[in-house]
């Protein structure tokens, strides 16, 4: 079968955090399954340069305001359509937000314009004859794409994925009939909400199935303290509604063969890591650190429990332990992270920025990797910590309670824990994990045999996959 995958960002060609690693694994692990998938983006600026053996597929005419024309084009192994509309994407700035950080105002058309897109090529089929069987929509930006399939009666089923819900893509109420949504859809069934329109909710009432990103947040996402508003359309729809992991990409992710860090090592050489760790000390320009080295790759924001840290840090540097942080977002968290590693030199590092490079040496050289957020959909560099035998300490939401099994005495005993997991997502539960952290790795062996444990896991796409793959024949037969 083919699929007609949508959305706003895909890794490598363009990226702001985990949906971009998704989006560009799934067509690859799908291909493993028996379906062919392309992937729909805007051609932000300097993106189409980026696609190789480009050619035009499809003529849109004017698209909210502009001409626009689909591109298909190469990137590695990806089949991408790229929506070349210049009055919309081409503009110096982020895909959401201009160089100023504040979104673009008319973040509804640029969206909608993509959505649009998507129904036309399910509906039509592109001019070398390529026709999918089936529209998975990602997050806000796609949301109305499956809107478009089902109030215009286009027949072609759909998928719609949440990777965060605290992102439901809000317009106000009077660009209803210039996004080209019928009236009779402003309505709390359908995609009103609370006055406005979101463009998620529009995708979560119209599409034939919803999934997001681990089993626990499905069940998270049902109530009030996760849905942030649509706990209610969602259990609605529980009966379509479930949870399929995400993977990562272990060609990628893979310490034994990642040419991006100093000292490549598997389970059977975890000494070598120790070289790592020494890089990463100096790239940081850390003191000896006696206890665990532990590291941050995140991006900034409430979500994250980064503003917990310099409440628990004084403690954790009192037993031994060392901080390496990487991360850009929030300026106020910007700020505090910088006050954190002033009053803790020699002992913690901060970078501000984004590094993808750095990023490695970080999950190949600490001694654990921290994610303390409040929710988590799924979540990624938990995932690389345990692939790199960097055991995680993470808040018990969401995907990181489905990925990482806490060191209690049982796990430990049959050999099933992979790290160490605390809740509630307060600064007190943080410290006392930080202190176990320090105790565990204090003991060598069981240390040692945690990280085994996590390298051990199967972390790559192969089971999700064919859980994306069963879901698309269920609606494709
Ligand atoms: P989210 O999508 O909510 O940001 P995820 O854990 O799913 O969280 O994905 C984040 C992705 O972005 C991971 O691949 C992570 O390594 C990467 N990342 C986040 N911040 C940075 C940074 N400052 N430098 C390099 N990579 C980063
Ligand atoms: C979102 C979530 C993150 C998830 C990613 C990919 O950005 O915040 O938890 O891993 O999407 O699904």
């Amino acid at each position: 079968g083919r699929v007609l995958s949508v959305a706003s960002e895909c890794a490598p060609l363009v990226k702001t955090g985990g949906l971009a690693d998704v989006v560009g694994a799934l067509p690859p692990a799908l291909a493993g399954q028996g379906w062919e998938m392309r992937v729909l983006i805007p051609a932000y600026r300097g993106l189409l340069d980026r696609l190789e053996v480009r050619s035009e597929v499809m003529a849109l005419g004017d698209l909210f305001g502009g001409p626009a024309r689909l591109v298909a084009g190469r990137a590695g192994a990806l089949e991408v359509l790229a929506l070349d509309a210049p009055h919309l994407y081409d503009r110096d700035g982020g895909p959401y937000a201009g160089p100023d950080g504040r979104d673009w105002p008319d973040n509804p058309e640029r969206f909608a314009a993509l959505a649009r897109a998507a129904a036309r090529v399910a509906a039509e089929g592109l001019e070398d004859g390529w026709k999918p069987d089936i529209l998975h929509a990602h997050d806000w930006q796609a949301g109305l794409a499956p809107a478009y399939l089902r109030y215009e009666g286009l027949g072609v089923p759909s998928v719609m994925t949440i990777h965060n819900i605290a992102f439901q893509g809000i317009a106000p109420a009077g660009k209803l009939a210039a996004l080209g949504l019928p009236g009779w859809a402003f309505t709390p069934d359908q995609l009103e909400y609370f006055g406005n329109i979101s463009l998620l909710k529009a995708g979560l009432v119209t599409a034939d199935a919803i999934t997001t990103v681990s089993p626990r947040y499905a069940e998270e996402l049902m109530r009030p303290e996760f849905g942030m508003g649509l706990e209610g359309v969602l259990a609605a729809r529980a009966a379509d509604f479930t949870g399929i992991l995400n993977g990562i990409d272990t060609g990628i992710w893979n310490p034994g063969t990642d040419a991006l860090i100093p000292r490549r090592y598997t389970s059977r050489s975890l000494a070598r890591k120790a070289e790592n760790r020494a890089a990463l000390i100096e790239r940081f320009g850390l003191g000896e650190v006696p206890g665990p080295l532990a590291v941050v790759v995140s991006r900034l924001t409430g979500q994250k429990g980064i503003d917990l840290l310099p409440e628990v840090i004084g403690d954790f540097v009192a037993v031994g332990g060392g901080l390496a942080l990487l991360g850009s977002g929030d300026q106020a968290l910007e700020a505090a992270m910088h006050a954190m590693a002033e009053a803790h030199p020699g002992r913690v590092g901060v970078k501000i920025g984004y590094d993808e490079v750095l990023s490695h040496l970080m999950f190949a050289g600490g001694d654990a990797v921290l994610v303390p957020s409040r929710f988590e959909p799924c979540g990624l560099t938990q995932m690389y910590g345990l692939a790199y035998g960097t055991p995680p300490l993470v808040a018990a939401t969401g995907g990181l309670a489905d990925t990482v099994i806490n060191a209690n005495p049982a796990a430990l005993a049959t050999a099933a824990a992979t790290g160490i997991t605390f809740h509630p997502v307060d600064a007190l539960a943080l410290a006392q994990a930080l202190r176990r952290l320090c105790r565990l790795h204090a003991e060598p062996q069981t240390w040692r045999r945690l990280q085994l444990n996590g390298m051990k896991q199967p972390l790559g796409w192969e089971a999700s996959a064919a859980e994306y793959a069963r879901l698309y024949a269920r609606l494709a037969p």
